[in-house]
């Protein structure tokens, strides 16, 4: 049967290149886009459709890049804009995508926006983030907690006598989705992107940029009630969709979407194509690899999404432990067995860079780390083959380099190159319907569209399914 002609994104296999780590052009210890660009032939080799960049703007990087001080400036440390505009270019000639990550949350205290904002209380962007006045005892305007160790959410500005919101680091302060300013300046950003070319944004808390206009007390101060979450954030991302719809070929909107509660996600697809096109699915993400409960989830989701929504999965990024240590314990089987269920789900996968290699979560000394959160395990440098000089984070060394790994046909990266081959090759894989199948405790299988049967067996023993055998952590996808 002939496939639906199904947009790029939903075909699309994703990658997401944490910039720093991926390769260095320049060898000044630091990734770039140059760099990127040098290893297109890599990611063409292994099957990448599309890349994410983390955060390339301008930035202090007190967050590393997702403190951002200039919206449409390129950081000098990875090419500036040229280089780029370059990579999108490159990218192109071998069909490759380029999607950016933009922050609409908060900037960096350095941004020129909030530096005028904090100039005095009647300056005319004082309203484009949020100033509250202290409590008549001088505490701060109310409970609300900020992420990185859960300190308070506001900062006093002594010289105007109001805190300021940041739900992160006090130097990144929370824009005020409330004035329209903020709303028309971040269409204008939109469509600078998407005039140069990018497919689309990897968007930063897409759940959490609009605040209760009240800021009213969180009833649980451990619970984000009214300084995320909050349904006013639809409206903006449905204006978001009505910029990018603009733009043809396609563009692709991809949420950050926060949340653990399966029918709290399906609402940022709003009716199924006025919204996000893919919101992070971050229940899949932090289950155990157990079958019993990855099938519930995945159940779950296929229920609770509109019907015109795709979903999408992913397994580590550059915030979580990575995968092969935070799901298969450094057990190279389950590794296999987590990322073959990834390529075999309805819904775009999304790769997290060294999750082709198998690589799992690095050990940095303590006085190499350099995030304030400790996320550092996870960002590391690709091991190529060496081919890092002096690298801003150490590169760890418990895992084949990509060029030892390419040259053995029985490697972690030879296998995730043909999973996604396998994938491909498929129209099942690509398009069909998710469907549970009956399986034995401790096996998940499904069918994908008309023909093909998946079964993959997430226990110690062997088991047969239908005249199917299956090692323990074997996967197998069989199209009749
Ligand atoms: C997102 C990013 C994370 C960053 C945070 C604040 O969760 O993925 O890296 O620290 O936003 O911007």
């Amino acid at each position: 049967m002939a496939s639906v002609a199904r947009p790029w994104w939903q075909r699309a296999v994703l990658y997401q290149v944490y910039v720093r780590s991926f390769a260095d052009s320049d060898e000044d210890g630091v990734g770039d886009l140059r760099g990127i660009a040098d290893r297109l032939d890599y990611l063409e080799w292994l099957g990448a459709d599309a890349v994410w960049l983390s955060p390339v703007t301008v930035s202090p990087d007190k967050d590393w890049g997702y403190d951002v001080a200039d919206y449409i400036g390129v950081q000098p440390a990875f090419g500036g804009l040229p280089a780029l505009d370059e990579l999108v270019a490159q990218a192109a000639r071998r069909d490759i995508r380029v999607i950016v990550d933009i922050v609409p949350n908060h900037t960096s205290d350095r941004h020129p926006w909030f530096e005028e904002s904090r100039v005095s209380r009647d300056s005319p962007r004082r309203d484009w983030y949020v100033w509250a006045d202290p409590k008549p005892d001088g505490s701060p305007p109310n409970n609300w907690r900020g992420a990185f160790g859960g300190g308070r959410a506001w900062t006093l500005d002594e010289r105007t006598g109001q805190y300021y919101l940041h739900n992160f680091l006090p130097e990144q302060p929370d824009l005020n989705w409330w004035n329209d300013d903020v709303r028309a300046a971040f269409d204008d950003i939109l469509r600078f992107w998407l005039d140069r070319g990018i497919a689309g944004f990897r968007i930063d808390v897409a759940h959490g940029i609009v605040k209760d206009r009240e800021l009213r007390d969180n009833p649980d101060p451990a619970i984000s009630t009214y300084n995320a979450n909050r349904e006013d954030v639809h409206d903006v991302l449905r204006r978001w969709r009505r910029v990018v719809d603009e733009y043809a070929p396609e563009r692709v909107l991809l949420g950050e979407t926060w949340v653990m509660e399966l029918d709290r996600l399906a609402r940022f697809y709003g009716s199924g194509d006025d919204e996000l096109h893919l919101a992070f699915n971050f229940p899949f993400t932090f289950s155990d690899l157990d079958a019993g409960r990855l099938r519930g989830i995945v159940e779950a989701t296929e229920a609770a999404l509109p019907e015109r929504a795709w979903p999408v999965w992913m397994l580590s990024n550059h915030d979580i432990v990575r995968f092969p240590t935070r799901m298969a314990g450094g057990d190279e089987r389950k590794a296999r067995a987590a990322l073959f269920l990834l390529m075999t789900l309805r819904g775009t996968p999304v790769l997290y860079y060294g999750d082709e290699l198998g690589m799992p979560q690095a050990d940095v000394p303590a006085e190499q780390q350099r995030d304030m959160d400790g996320r550092d395990g996870a960002r590391t440098p690709l091991p190529w083959n060496g081919g890092w000089s002096d690298p801003w984070l150490p590169v760890a060394a418990d895992v084949p380099p990509v060029a030892v790994q390419r040259d053995d046909d029985g490697s972690f990266l030879n296998f995730a190159r043909s999973l996604i081959a396998q994938r491909r090759a498929n129209p099942d894989l690509v398009d069909g319907a998710y469907e549970s199948l009956p399986s034995p405790e401790g096996v998940w299988a499904f069918r994908r569209g008309e023909r093909t049967t998946v079964a993959v067996n997430l226990s110690d023993e062997g088991v047969e399914l239908d005249g199917l055998r299956l090692r323990p952590w074997e996967g197998v996808a069989q199209r009749r």
